[in-house]
Protein backbone atom coordinates (compact mmCIF):
# COMPACT_ATOMS: atom_id res chain seq x y z
CA UNK A 1 0.00 0.00 0.00
CA UNK A 2 1.33 3.61 -0.78
CA UNK A 3 2.94 5.04 2.61
CA UNK A 4 1.32 8.05 3.58
CA UNK A 5 3.60 11.05 1.94
CA UNK A 6 3.67 13.13 4.70
CA UNK A 7 4.91 11.00 7.05
CA UNK A 8 8.04 11.19 4.60
CA UNK A 9 8.18 14.63 4.01
CA UNK A 10 10.95 16.34 5.83
CA UNK A 11 9.62 17.36 9.85
CA UNK A 12 9.88 20.94 9.81
CA UNK A 13 8.34 21.45 6.60
CA UNK A 14 4.98 20.52 8.60
CA UNK A 15 5.35 24.41 10.33
CA UNK A 16 5.19 25.58 6.56
CA UNK A 17 1.95 26.94 4.99
CA UNK A 18 2.97 27.45 1.02
CA UNK A 19 4.46 31.20 0.02
CA UNK A 20 0.79 32.71 -1.17
CA UNK A 21 1.48 35.49 -3.36
CA UNK A 22 -0.71 38.41 -4.67
CA UNK A 23 -3.09 37.46 -6.98
CA UNK A 24 -2.59 37.32 -10.57
CA UNK A 25 -4.36 40.03 -12.59
CA UNK A 26 -5.05 36.91 -15.01
CA UNK A 27 -6.45 34.47 -12.59
CA UNK A 28 -9.07 38.15 -10.98
CA UNK A 29 -9.80 37.87 -15.05
CA UNK A 30 -10.85 34.75 -15.19
CA UNK A 31 -12.85 34.48 -12.11
CA UNK A 32 -14.82 37.74 -12.81
CA UNK A 33 -14.20 38.97 -16.48
CA UNK A 34 -13.81 42.61 -15.79
CA UNK A 35 -12.77 44.66 -18.73
CA UNK A 36 -9.54 46.69 -16.15
CA UNK A 37 -7.68 45.18 -13.53
CA UNK A 38 -5.10 47.06 -11.44
CA UNK A 39 -3.07 45.22 -9.16
CA UNK A 40 -1.44 46.78 -6.13
CA UNK A 41 -0.48 44.10 -4.18
CA UNK A 42 2.81 42.42 -4.94
CA UNK A 43 4.67 46.16 -4.93
CA UNK A 44 5.67 45.85 -8.73
CA UNK A 45 7.08 48.70 -10.44
CA UNK A 46 4.00 50.23 -11.82
CA UNK A 47 5.98 52.09 -14.45
CA UNK A 48 6.44 48.77 -16.13
CA UNK A 49 10.63 47.12 -17.02
CA UNK A 50 13.34 49.66 -17.46
CA UNK A 51 13.54 50.25 -21.62
CA UNK A 52 16.85 49.91 -21.53
CA UNK A 53 16.51 46.63 -20.04
CA UNK A 54 14.05 45.35 -23.14
CA UNK A 55 16.47 46.33 -25.86
CA UNK A 56 19.27 44.19 -24.06
CA UNK A 57 16.63 41.55 -23.72
CA UNK A 58 15.50 41.39 -27.33
CA UNK A 59 19.43 41.68 -28.44
CA UNK A 60 20.26 38.70 -26.64
CA UNK A 61 17.06 36.03 -28.00
CA UNK A 62 19.74 35.03 -30.65
CA UNK A 63 22.06 33.09 -28.30
CA UNK A 64 19.23 31.59 -26.32
CA UNK A 65 20.87 27.88 -27.72
CA UNK A 66 23.92 28.96 -25.32
CA UNK A 67 24.62 28.57 -21.46
CA UNK A 68 24.88 31.55 -19.33
CA UNK A 69 27.85 32.45 -18.01
CA UNK A 70 27.60 30.78 -14.65
CA UNK A 71 28.71 33.53 -11.81
CA UNK A 72 27.08 36.08 -14.06
CA UNK A 73 30.71 37.68 -14.19
CA UNK A 74 29.82 40.89 -16.37
CA UNK A 75 27.15 41.61 -14.07
CA UNK A 76 29.19 41.33 -10.77
CA UNK A 77 31.75 43.23 -12.45
CA UNK A 78 29.70 46.28 -13.36
CA UNK A 79 28.07 45.79 -9.51
CA UNK A 80 31.19 46.31 -8.07
CA UNK A 81 32.53 49.27 -10.07
CA UNK A 82 29.06 50.80 -9.13
CA UNK A 83 29.63 49.91 -5.07
CA UNK A 84 33.21 50.46 -5.38
CA UNK A 85 33.89 46.74 -4.26
CA UNK A 86 35.51 43.91 -5.87
CA UNK A 87 34.06 41.52 -8.07
CA UNK A 88 33.96 38.53 -5.63
CA UNK A 89 32.19 40.50 -2.84
CA UNK A 90 29.15 39.87 -5.07
CA UNK A 91 27.04 37.03 -5.89
CA UNK A 92 24.30 36.77 -8.28
CA UNK A 93 20.77 34.58 -7.75
CA UNK A 94 17.72 33.93 -9.16
CA UNK A 95 16.09 37.34 -7.26
CA UNK A 96 17.34 38.12 -3.90
CA UNK A 97 15.30 35.13 -2.13
CA UNK A 98 17.05 33.24 -3.37
CA UNK A 99 20.54 34.94 -2.20
CA UNK A 100 18.63 34.60 1.50
CA UNK A 101 17.82 31.03 0.89
CA UNK A 102 21.61 30.38 -0.40
CA UNK A 103 23.07 32.25 2.94
CA UNK A 104 20.89 30.30 5.21
CA UNK A 105 22.02 26.88 3.48
CA UNK A 106 25.84 28.01 3.38
CA UNK A 107 25.79 28.91 7.06
CA UNK A 108 23.17 27.38 9.35
CA UNK A 109 23.21 23.78 10.85
CA UNK A 110 20.11 22.07 12.08
CA UNK A 111 18.36 23.68 15.17
CA UNK A 112 20.71 26.61 14.80
CA UNK A 113 18.00 29.91 15.43
CA UNK A 114 18.02 32.53 13.21
CA UNK A 115 16.05 35.91 14.58
CA UNK A 116 14.21 37.93 12.51
CA UNK A 117 11.52 40.35 12.54
CA UNK A 118 7.62 40.19 12.61
CA UNK A 119 5.55 41.24 10.77
CA UNK A 120 8.25 41.47 7.74
CA UNK A 121 8.62 39.00 4.82
CA UNK A 122 7.56 36.00 5.02
CA UNK A 123 9.82 33.80 2.80
CA UNK A 124 12.63 33.75 6.03
CA UNK A 125 10.24 31.76 7.77
CA UNK A 126 9.57 29.74 5.38
CA UNK A 127 13.30 29.31 4.42
CA UNK A 128 13.50 28.53 8.54
CA UNK A 129 11.69 25.96 8.56
CA UNK A 130 12.62 24.30 5.23
CA UNK A 131 16.07 24.21 6.73
CA UNK A 132 15.24 22.53 9.87
CA UNK A 133 16.43 26.19 11.48
CA UNK A 134 14.76 27.55 14.82
CA UNK A 135 12.95 30.66 13.95
CA UNK A 136 13.04 33.21 16.32
CA UNK A 137 10.60 36.28 16.03
CA UNK A 138 10.89 39.55 17.25
CA UNK A 139 7.82 41.73 17.06
CA UNK A 140 8.33 45.68 15.73
CA UNK A 141 6.93 47.89 18.18
CA UNK A 142 2.82 49.28 18.05
CA UNK A 143 4.00 51.59 15.60
CA UNK A 144 5.77 49.54 13.10
CA UNK A 145 8.96 50.39 14.07
CA UNK A 146 11.85 48.47 14.78
CA UNK A 147 12.95 47.14 17.80
CA UNK A 148 16.70 46.53 17.85
CA UNK A 149 17.76 45.95 21.26
CA UNK A 150 14.65 43.19 21.57
CA UNK A 151 16.54 41.82 18.82
CA UNK A 152 19.98 41.89 20.91
CA UNK A 153 18.33 40.70 23.94
CA UNK A 154 16.81 37.54 22.07
CA UNK A 155 20.66 36.28 21.03
CA UNK A 156 21.74 32.74 22.44
CA UNK A 157 24.56 30.46 21.82
CA UNK A 158 22.44 28.77 19.33
CA UNK A 159 21.84 32.24 17.28
CA UNK A 160 23.58 31.91 14.18
CA UNK A 161 21.83 34.64 12.22
CA UNK A 162 20.10 37.81 12.51
CA UNK A 163 17.92 38.92 9.41
CA UNK A 164 16.76 42.66 9.22
CA UNK A 165 14.26 44.09 6.19
CA UNK A 166 15.35 47.71 5.76
CA UNK A 167 12.76 49.32 4.38
CA UNK A 168 10.71 46.39 6.07
CA UNK A 169 7.92 44.46 3.96
CA UNK A 170 5.29 44.86 4.76
CA UNK A 171 5.15 47.60 6.92
CA UNK A 172 7.58 50.59 4.59
CA UNK A 173 9.29 51.39 8.53
CA UNK A 174 12.66 51.47 8.23
CA UNK A 175 16.04 51.27 10.15
CA UNK A 176 18.19 54.68 10.85
CA UNK A 177 21.92 54.90 10.21
CA UNK A 178 22.87 55.49 14.06
CA UNK A 179 20.33 52.44 14.42
CA UNK A 180 22.13 50.33 12.34
CA UNK A 181 25.34 51.22 13.70
CA UNK A 182 24.73 51.05 17.08
CA UNK A 183 23.31 47.17 16.27
CA UNK A 184 26.10 46.43 14.67
CA UNK A 185 28.54 46.94 17.43
CA UNK A 186 26.29 44.95 19.84
CA UNK A 187 26.04 41.74 17.69
CA UNK A 188 28.72 39.34 18.23
CA UNK A 189 31.28 38.26 15.59
CA UNK A 190 30.27 34.91 15.25
CA UNK A 191 26.45 35.72 13.98
CA UNK A 192 25.42 36.38 10.53
CA UNK A 193 23.24 39.81 9.85
CA UNK A 194 21.50 39.38 7.11
CA UNK A 195 19.94 42.91 5.72
CA UNK A 196 17.68 42.38 2.76
CA UNK A 197 17.22 45.86 0.49
CA UNK A 198 14.95 45.01 -1.75
CA UNK A 199 13.26 48.17 -1.72
CA UNK A 200 16.61 50.42 -1.12
CA UNK A 201 16.47 52.24 -3.60
CA UNK A 202 13.17 54.07 -3.03
CA UNK A 203 14.21 55.03 0.57
CA UNK A 204 14.31 59.22 0.89
CA UNK A 205 14.97 59.78 4.39
CA UNK A 206 18.57 60.95 4.69
CA UNK A 207 18.69 59.01 7.69
CA UNK A 208 17.87 56.03 6.36
CA UNK A 209 21.31 52.71 6.99
CA UNK A 210 22.04 50.47 4.53
CA UNK A 211 24.44 48.02 6.26
CA UNK A 212 26.74 48.70 3.21
CA UNK A 213 29.14 50.43 5.17
CA UNK A 214 29.40 47.14 7.77
CA UNK A 215 30.62 44.15 5.30
CA UNK A 216 34.23 44.26 5.80
CA UNK A 217 33.64 44.73 9.70
CA UNK A 218 30.90 42.53 10.44
CA UNK A 219 29.95 39.27 8.82
CA UNK A 220 27.03 40.92 7.48
CA UNK A 221 25.72 40.00 3.85
CA UNK A 222 23.19 42.64 2.17
CA UNK A 223 20.70 41.71 -0.30
CA UNK A 224 19.15 43.58 -2.93
CA UNK A 225 17.28 42.69 -6.13
CA UNK A 226 16.11 44.16 -10.10
CA UNK A 227 12.64 42.86 -8.91
CA UNK A 228 11.24 46.42 -8.16
CA UNK A 229 13.05 49.47 -9.14
CA UNK A 230 14.08 48.18 -12.56
CA UNK A 231 11.20 46.35 -13.41
CA UNK A 232 12.66 42.82 -13.92
CA UNK A 233 10.59 40.81 -11.46
CA UNK A 234 9.48 38.28 -13.87
CA UNK A 235 13.13 37.48 -14.90
CA UNK A 236 13.93 36.98 -11.29
CA UNK A 237 17.85 38.25 -10.56
CA UNK A 238 19.03 39.88 -7.77
CA UNK A 239 22.31 39.87 -6.36
CA UNK A 240 24.09 39.75 -2.43
CA UNK A 241 27.04 41.62 -1.29
CA UNK A 242 29.11 40.97 1.23
CA UNK A 243 32.94 40.46 2.40
CA UNK A 244 34.97 37.87 -0.48
CA UNK A 245 34.90 35.05 2.65
CA UNK A 246 31.39 34.67 2.90
CA UNK A 247 30.99 35.29 -1.23
CA UNK A 248 33.44 32.60 -1.38
CA UNK A 249 31.05 29.90 0.97
CA UNK A 250 28.41 30.83 -0.72
CA UNK A 251 29.29 30.27 -3.79
CA UNK A 252 30.25 26.44 -2.90
CA UNK A 253 26.21 26.03 -2.63
CA UNK A 254 24.72 28.28 -5.52
CA UNK A 255 23.35 26.15 -8.06
CA UNK A 256 25.50 26.57 -11.80
CA UNK A 257 23.40 28.56 -14.24
CA UNK A 258 21.00 29.89 -11.27
CA UNK A 259 20.24 32.94 -13.13
CA UNK A 260 19.52 33.00 -17.17
CA UNK A 261 21.71 35.26 -20.14
CA UNK A 262 18.62 37.49 -20.42
CA UNK A 263 18.35 38.03 -16.96
CA UNK A 264 22.32 38.94 -16.43
CA UNK A 265 22.00 41.26 -19.69
CA UNK A 266 18.79 42.78 -18.54
CA UNK A 267 20.13 43.43 -15.58
CA UNK A 268 23.80 44.94 -16.55
CA UNK A 269 21.43 47.12 -18.72
CA UNK A 270 19.12 48.62 -16.14
CA UNK A 271 21.66 49.44 -14.01
CA UNK A 272 22.70 52.16 -16.99
CA UNK A 273 19.47 53.29 -16.88
CA UNK A 274 18.75 56.20 -14.62
CA UNK A 275 16.34 57.91 -16.54
CA UNK A 276 13.76 54.91 -15.90
CA UNK A 277 15.17 54.60 -12.13
CA UNK A 278 14.40 58.42 -11.87
CA UNK A 279 11.10 58.18 -12.89
CA UNK A 280 10.03 54.81 -10.77
CA UNK A 281 11.40 57.00 -7.83
CA UNK A 282 9.40 60.31 -8.49
CA UNK A 283 6.02 58.38 -9.50
CA UNK A 284 6.96 56.53 -6.09
CA UNK A 285 7.46 59.64 -4.37
CA UNK A 286 4.25 61.79 -6.06
CA UNK A 287 2.10 58.69 -5.46
CA UNK A 288 2.88 58.22 -1.64
CA UNK A 289 1.85 61.51 -1.09
CA UNK A 290 -1.58 61.25 -3.12
CA UNK A 291 -2.69 57.70 -1.76
CA UNK A 292 -1.72 59.47 1.78
CA UNK A 293 -3.66 62.08 1.68
CA UNK A 294 -6.14 60.70 0.43
CA UNK A 295 -6.62 57.07 2.36
CA UNK A 296 -6.76 59.19 5.52
CA UNK A 297 -9.80 61.00 4.33
CA UNK A 298 -11.25 57.82 3.81
CA UNK A 299 -10.62 56.86 7.29
CA UNK A 300 -7.49 54.74 7.22
CA UNK A 301 -4.15 54.74 9.26
CA UNK A 302 -1.39 55.35 6.79
CA UNK A 303 2.04 54.13 8.17
CA UNK A 304 4.86 55.99 7.17
CA UNK A 305 7.03 54.37 4.61
CA UNK A 306 9.96 54.82 2.68
CA UNK A 307 8.82 52.01 0.53
CA UNK A 308 6.81 51.29 -2.74
CA UNK A 309 3.95 50.33 -1.08
CA UNK A 310 1.39 51.69 2.35
CA UNK A 311 0.53 49.77 5.36
CA UNK A 312 -2.77 50.39 6.32
CA UNK A 313 -4.96 50.20 9.06
CA UNK A 314 -8.98 50.21 8.02
CA UNK A 315 -11.47 50.35 10.43
CA UNK A 316 -13.52 47.82 7.97
CA UNK A 317 -12.99 44.16 7.91
CA UNK A 318 -9.87 43.64 5.79
CA UNK A 319 -10.62 40.51 4.08
CA UNK A 320 -14.29 41.99 3.64
CA UNK A 321 -12.29 45.13 2.00
CA UNK A 322 -10.20 43.43 -0.08
CA UNK A 323 -12.99 41.59 -1.76
CA UNK A 324 -15.23 44.82 -2.68
CA UNK A 325 -11.94 46.05 -4.15
CA UNK A 326 -11.67 42.89 -6.52
CA UNK A 327 -14.82 42.96 -7.50
CA UNK A 328 -14.47 45.80 -9.11
CA UNK A 329 -11.02 44.93 -10.39
CA UNK A 330 -8.69 46.10 -7.84
CA UNK A 331 -6.48 43.65 -6.32
CA UNK A 332 -4.67 44.74 -2.60
CA UNK A 333 -3.05 42.73 -0.21
CA UNK A 334 -5.09 41.98 3.37
CA UNK A 335 -2.41 41.29 5.56
CA UNK A 336 -4.45 38.40 7.60
CA UNK A 337 -1.78 36.28 5.71
CA UNK A 338 0.80 37.70 7.11
CA UNK A 339 -0.42 36.54 10.34
CA UNK A 340 -1.08 40.15 11.58
CA UNK A 341 -3.73 40.89 14.10
CA UNK A 342 -6.21 43.44 12.94
CA UNK A 343 -7.76 45.07 9.99
CA UNK A 344 -4.39 45.70 7.87
CA UNK A 345 -4.01 46.05 4.39
CA UNK A 346 -0.58 47.05 1.96
CA UNK A 347 -1.31 49.35 -0.73
CA UNK A 348 1.33 48.65 -3.78
CA UNK A 349 1.57 52.46 -4.81
CA UNK A 350 0.31 52.35 -8.74
CA UNK A 351 0.93 55.22 -11.58
CA UNK A 352 -1.44 58.40 -10.93
CA UNK A 353 -4.45 56.94 -12.79
CA UNK A 354 -4.31 53.64 -11.24
CA UNK A 355 -4.12 55.41 -7.81
CA UNK A 356 -6.98 57.26 -8.87
CA UNK A 357 -9.05 54.25 -9.89
CA UNK A 358 -8.59 52.99 -6.64
CA UNK A 359 -9.74 55.87 -4.38
CA UNK A 360 -12.84 56.01 -6.13
CA UNK A 361 -13.48 52.69 -5.80
CA UNK A 362 -12.72 53.21 -1.86
CA UNK A 363 -15.14 55.85 -2.04
CA UNK A 364 -17.95 53.81 -3.73
CA UNK A 365 -17.38 51.15 -1.19
CA UNK A 366 -17.38 52.87 2.28
CA UNK A 367 -20.09 55.24 1.48
CA UNK A 368 -22.66 52.41 -0.22
CA UNK A 369 -21.59 49.16 0.85
CA UNK A 370 -21.62 47.58 4.31
CA UNK A 371 -18.96 49.67 6.84
CA UNK A 372 -18.93 47.49 9.60
CA UNK A 373 -16.53 49.30 12.28
CA UNK A 374 -13.60 46.98 13.74
CA UNK A 375 -11.04 47.97 16.37
CA UNK A 376 -7.46 47.48 15.07
C1 LIG B 1 11.58 42.30 1.55
C2 LIG B 1 11.70 41.50 0.31
N1 LIG B 1 12.82 40.83 0.08
C3 LIG B 1 12.98 40.09 -1.02
C4 LIG B 1 11.98 39.99 -1.95
C5 LIG B 1 12.18 39.07 -3.09
O1 LIG B 1 12.53 39.69 -4.18
P1 LIG B 1 13.11 38.91 -5.42
O2 LIG B 1 12.13 39.10 -6.48
O3 LIG B 1 14.41 39.57 -5.64
O4 LIG B 1 13.31 37.47 -5.03
C6 LIG B 1 10.79 40.66 -1.76
C7 LIG B 1 9.70 40.54 -2.75
O5 LIG B 1 8.62 40.97 -2.61
C8 LIG B 1 10.63 41.44 -0.60
O6 LIG B 1 9.51 42.08 -0.34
Amino acid sequence: MKHHIESLARKSLSFISPYVPGKPAEVLFRERKLEKIIKLASNENPCGTSPMAIKAIKKCLGSLNRYPEGSAYLLREKLASILKLQVDQIIIGSGSSEIISMAMQAFCEEHDQVIFPSPSFIIYKILAHAFSLEPVIVQLNDDMTYNLEKICEKITKKTKMIILCNPNNPTGSYIKKSQVSEFMKSVPDNILILCDEAYVEYAQDSEFGTALPWIERKNVIVTRTFSKIYGLAGLRIGYGISSKDVISIMEKIRPPFNTTSVAQQAALAALDDHQFVAKSVENNNRGKVYLKKNLEKLGFQVFPSEANFLFCCVKEDSNWLCQELEKRGIIIRPMSGFGIKGNFVRITIGKPSENRFLIKKLEEILQGGKNEKVRC
